[in-house]
């Protein structure tokens, strides 16, 4: 079988590393055509250019269509993989720059940065996803879109039925962080991890190598010797640096590192600096560079001499599809409902927990243990405000969006939660519903 795949959010700059994996995958995953979906066309047709340069230097012969129409995007398709921003990079900034200036960590998915974009998000992925069911009601949707576990809430309720599998790359990045910065292979690795996305912690490493759990010596080498960092953006060491001192001051489990956010949002906040802030770093950085690309490869007289690298964002996604296509049922961490994976935590609630992928779908792997109390206790709170911003969304409500806001453990005050919450509402005009 050759499949057709629509990248929805083509014009992201993570295009080009999925299409690359893809490229290197046509054994186990064979693909006839290619599609960008995106509504921004200015992006989405410099990743046409991009795109289509790479697939001649690689002498494929996958044919790519690049469009703003929901029908051409899905007519006939089998994957999606969906990687949508919505409000885009100029969105982003104001979600890290409004709760800043109201003394509140400013991040992308995390604390109120991450509930503004998840308002603006179910919205514009509720409208995708019922795109997606009108047009290509059998595809895959393997999404990525950020803040996952609020994405993943929304669909279940609205679209229960939707084949939607919801991962995110993080702890891939830490164990490669890990096995990296002191000498081991984590192929070897059997991991139990259980938390919400972003919001998590490793239970234990299991290294088939040495038939034990190597978490207390991986805990040991992170007090003693910190990370290897050298060569990651300045944003990465400093996460990294608060990692490690998570790590040092609650030593019996590896954090995600997003939760930083939470426990140290003081140290946070002293690294912060609100007139610039990542979203400032990707305009400059990232977002020049794919100017630059398109450029050259409109620019080259001979395709060979154009060098480009590309980052493996894409890698998990794609080992996915493999596994669904060929029923491997392989071991990924992704973000489910919970139905007792984690026993003692709410049913309801939507956890990232590790879970095997076929071809019938997903899954989760019980933890077969309790939680401990103290991360039992912040991921029941964790879960109640992004519960209520769901409610708040699918009721238009404003007082279960300030309860949300208010819940959200990097707000110091209620006062506080209220000014953002109207700063926000005022800020994304229509990208959000009606709040009354
Ligand atoms: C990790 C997270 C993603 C997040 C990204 C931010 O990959 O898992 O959910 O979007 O980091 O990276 P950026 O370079 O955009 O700040
Ligand atoms: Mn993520």
């Amino acid at each position: 079988m050759s499949n057709i795949i629509t990248i929805a959010g083509g014009g992201s700059g993570h295009t080009p590393g999925i299409v690359l994996t893809l490229l290197k995958n046509q054994e186990f995953f064979p693909i006839k055509e290619i599609r960008l979906y995106d509504i921004d066309q200015e992006r989405n047709h410099d990743m046409e250019i991009i795109i289509d340069f790479l697939l001649k230097k690689n002498g494929s012969d996958i044919s790519l269509l690049a469009t703003l129409e929901p029908k051409e995007a899905f007519t006939g398709i089998d994957f999606v993989f969906s990687q949508i921003r919505v409000g885009g990079i100029e969105m982003r900034e104001l979600d890290e720059k409004i709760p800043l200036n109201c003394g509140a960590v400013g991040q992308e998915t995390c604390g109120l940065g991450g509930f503004s974009y998840g308002m603006r998000s179910m919205k514009g992925f509720l409208e995708l996803v019922s795109d997606i069911q009108e047009y290509a009601p059998d595809a895959w949707i393997l999404n990525y879109t950020n803040p996952e576990t609020i994405i993943a809430e929304s669909v279940r309720r609205k679209f229960p039925n939707a084949k939607i599998i919801n991962a995110c790359d993080m702890t891939i990045s830490i164990e490669e962080l890990i096995a990296d910065s002191f000498g081991y292979d984590r192929k070897n690795w059997i991991s139990e991890y259980y938390g919400l996305n972003h919001f998590g912690w490793y239970k234990n490493i299991y290294d088939r190598t040495v038939d034990k759990d190597i978490m207390p010596e991986i805990i040991e080498k992170i007090i003693q010797q910190g990370f290897k960092t050298d060569g990651l953006e300045n944003n990465w060491v400093t996460t990294y640096k608060i990692m490690e001192y998570m790590v040092k001051k609650f030593p019996t489990h590896i954090p995600n590192n997003y939760l930083q956010y939470y426990l140290y949002p003081n140290i946070v906040l002293e690294h912060s600096d609100q007139n610039y802030t990542r979203a400032n770093e990707i305009m400059d950085g990232r977002l020049k560079e794919i100017k630059e690309t398109v450029y050259q490869m409109q620019n080259a007289n001979d395709i060979t001499e154009v060098q480009y690298e590309s980052d493996s964002h894409g890698q998990y996604i794609v080992d996915m599809a493999v596994s669904i296509q060929n029923n491997l049922n392989k071991r990924f961490m992704l973000i489910v409902p919970n139905r007792g994976a984690i026993p003692n935590l709410r049913e309801d609630a939507v956890v990232e927990v590790p879970c095997y992928v076929n071809s019938k779908g997903v899954e989760p792997i019980s933890l077969r243990e309790d939680i401990p109390d103290f991360h039992k206790g912040l991921m029941e709170a964790q879960v109640a405000s992004e519960k209520l911003l769901v409610d708040a969304f699918f009721e238009n409500s404003y007082q279960k969006a300030f309860e949300s806001f208010t819940l959200n453990q990097t707000v110091p005050n209620a006062d506080v939660a209220r000014k953002v919450l109207d700063e926000f509402i005022e800020a994304n005009g229509d990208y959000w519903v009606e709040l009354n």
